[in-house]
């Protein structure tokens, strides 16, 4: 089952097919980071405005690159959220549309489901139960996977989000937006022992974050060094960095552990950072366990983890309604 999958949660338009949840065909995605950068954090008004301008170019330009017409295409998945609403509502009504007129059938489905499909999207997918850690800009969990559809939430942050974090420390750097790539560039530089700052790892039993500690240590660190902070900034952004993996590889092992999964996950745009992937699958090989995490270009939003997550749904008979709407808070399933 050949599926376009459409992505418009936050700031890229995405669009893409898939075949079966597992083969890409294609797989576009347009960014408005330009747009944002001066603000130095999304604007959801421009967020909107630039995916309606966007959507349908990406769309064409994914069965373009599928080599596929219109008529190819078997169903159609679109995250419906959580995300921002009128971006969210750009890409579900444009996917309503074109999927009513064609007489397809359609699934609105769970943004952070789509990112945990997105390991099925490499050549060695994780066998069924696996432990997951989703580390995004927005979200920073643990769970249980019992299925494509089946998770169970072990933990998550009770203040900001990982992605959040390295933004934000990147702002008060003054490195530019988004934070998240430029610190892990920047930190090859630095030295990760250089400041000692707070592994915030809450109760060690439990799979709750909380990054707001650290994340103010390190606002401490610059008020009280300033002239430091200047000449030092890849020691600081390098111990930072240090930190926050230590406690998500730390949790995601522990969780391993519990659940009793020689298979672990990371996805979510944090998954793209080196030293995180590095950890990782360092201390998994140290214990056994079989690490997937995504190629970089499937770790941050895209639309084929979408088409991916959509094409269980679909298989299990679900479709959304006309009625439906998009919604913007964390939860999971459809
Ligand atoms: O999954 P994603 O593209 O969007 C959300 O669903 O939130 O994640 C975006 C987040 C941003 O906070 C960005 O700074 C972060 O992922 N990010 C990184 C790296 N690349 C992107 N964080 C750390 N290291 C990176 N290399
Ligand atoms: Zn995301």
């Amino acid at each position: 089952m050949k599926i376009l999958g459409i992505e418009t949660s936050c700031d890229e338009t995405a669009a893409a097919v898939v075949e079966d949840g597992c083969t890409i065909f294609s797989s576009v995605v347009a960014s408005q980071i330009e747009v944002h950068k001066p603000y130095g954090g999304v604007v959801p008004e421009l967020a909107s405005r630039k995916h309606i301008e966007a959507i349908v170019p990406v769309v064409e330009q994914a069965l373009t690159d599928a080599d596929l017409a219109p008529e190819a295409v078997d169903a159609v998945a679109v995250t419906r959220g959580p995300g921002l609403v009128g971006a969210l509502l750009v890409g579900f009504t444009f996917a309503k549309s074109w999927a009513y007129a064609r007489g397809l059938p359609w699934i609105g489905v769970n943004h952070l489901e789509g990112h945990i499909n997105s390991v099925f999207l490499t050549p060695t997918p994780p066998p069924f139960p696996f432990v997951a850690l989703l580390v995004s800009g927005g979200h920073t969990s643990v769970y249980h996977v019992t299925g494509h559809t089946g998770v169970e939430l072990m933990g998550q942050t009770r203040d900001d989000a990982a992605g959040e974090a390295f933004d934000k420390v990147a702002k008060m750097l003054n490195l530019g937006y988004p934070g998240g790539g430029i610190i892990g560039k920047l930190s090859k530089e630095g030295d990760p022992a250089a400041i000692k700052f707070p592994r915030p790892s809450l109760d060690k039993k439990a799979f709750d974050f909380s990054f707001s500690g650290l994340k103010s240590a390190v606002r401490r660190h610059i008020e009280t060094h300033p002239q430091a902070a200047e000449k030092q900034t890849a020691d600081i952004t390098a111990s930072f960095q240090e930190a926050a993996v230590d406690v998500l590889a730390y949790k995601l092992m522990q969780a391993a552990r519990v659940k009793k999964c020689d298979h672990i996950a990371v996805v979510g745009g944090v998954a793209a950072n080196e030293r995180l992937r590095e950890k990782v699958t360092a201390l998994a090989r140290e214990k056994g366990l079989s690490v997937h995490i995504p190629p970089i270009e499937l770790c941050g939003d895209n639309a084929a983890m979408i088409a991916a997550v959509g094409y269980h749904y679909l298989k299990e008979g679900k479709r959304s309604a006309l009625e439906d709407d998009v919604f913007s808070t964390t939860r999971m399933g459809i």
